[in-house]
């Protein structure tokens, strides 16, 4: 198939849904071979594959917990095996746990650092060792979000995840660099998927929400994989290190007193 990504091939870790399924369908559309990978919803990954098939594109579904390293790591043993090779990884897969610092669980503690972080470490780990044998580039693109920078009151896990991921990120773009692997973030504000499905339904705060954001309203799935797009793409070659954000100004938090 033609397009951008033609010949290449992509693993989305939680593409079963939201900004993953968006990503991968986006990745798919423009030529990429695309691994799915879901947790726990097989027909929404069939979903995925579908409609990446229905662009002409060519997709396979994997389930892997991604806070299991063997699990994880297998994403790029299968990519080799079944797709012959994985070019460009997306780090998407993501939780977030509510609660005020003083009472949040160990368990959940370990549930949103192993998703969010963890889980990124090691497949990234797996996908270069398999590039550095094979003498290739690659692109790495971690989904973190806003609030790897920005505070988010009973969400303290969460920041500690996405704050972890951005100087991972960093760090990997100095390391990965001489082996022309690039490394950066894509940094969500707030978009419309499943994650946010409590904000959603409560209109008072969703309304003081968009009052934060510059432009006015939440953003859709398709323009994060739009962004990340361009950081697979041939295009983005030169830019490595850096977190980009798609937030409608939300960072900025704009307010005219
Ligand atoms: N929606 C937003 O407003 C927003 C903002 C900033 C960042 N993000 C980030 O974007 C990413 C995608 O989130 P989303 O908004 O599409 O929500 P979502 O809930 O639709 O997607 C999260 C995906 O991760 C998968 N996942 C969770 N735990 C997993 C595990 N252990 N193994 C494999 N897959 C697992 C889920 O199955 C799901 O497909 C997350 O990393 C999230 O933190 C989202």
């Amino acid at each position: 198939m033609a397009g951008r990504f033609a010949g290449k091939v992509a693993i989305v870790t939680g593409s079963s849904s939201g900004i993953g399924q968006s990503i991968a369908i986006r990745l798919g559309s423009e030529g990429a071979s695309v691994v799915v990978d879901f947790l726990n919803h097989p027909e929404n990954a069939d979903q995925t594959k579908s409609q990446i098939e229905a662009a002409g594109g060519k997709a396979i579904t994997l389930q892997a917990d991604v806070t299991k390293p063997a699990e994880v790591q297998n994403l790029v043993e299968q990519a080799h095996a079944q797709l012959g090779g994985c070019d460009i990884l997306v780090n998407n897969a993501g939780v977030e746990k509510h609660a005020p610092f003083w009472e949040a669980t160990e368990a959940d503690y370990d549930l949103v650092l192993n998703t969010n972080l963890k889980a990124a470490f090691f497949l990234s780990q797996r996908f270069v060792q398999k590039l550095m044998e094979a003498k290739k580039p690659g692109r790495i693109i971690n989904i973190s979000s806003v609030h790897e920078d920005m505070v988010f009151p009973n969400f303290a896990s969460y920041c500690a995840a996405k704050g972890g991921m951005r100087m991972l990120m960093r760090d990997l773009a100095m390391e990965l660099g001489p082996y022309n692997i690039t490394v950066n973030n894509v940094a969500p504000g707030a978009i419309n998927t499943p994650i946010n499905k409590s904000l959603l339904a409560d209109k008072p705060k969703l309304d003081a929400l968009l009052r934060n954001i510059p432009l006015g309203r939440l953003g859709e799935p398709e323009d994060v994989a739009s962004l990340v797009a361009f950081l697979a793409s041939d295009e983005a070659a030169y830019v490595t290190g850096s977190t980009y954000f798609v937030d409608g100004g939300l960072i900025r938090n704009y307010k005219e007193q």
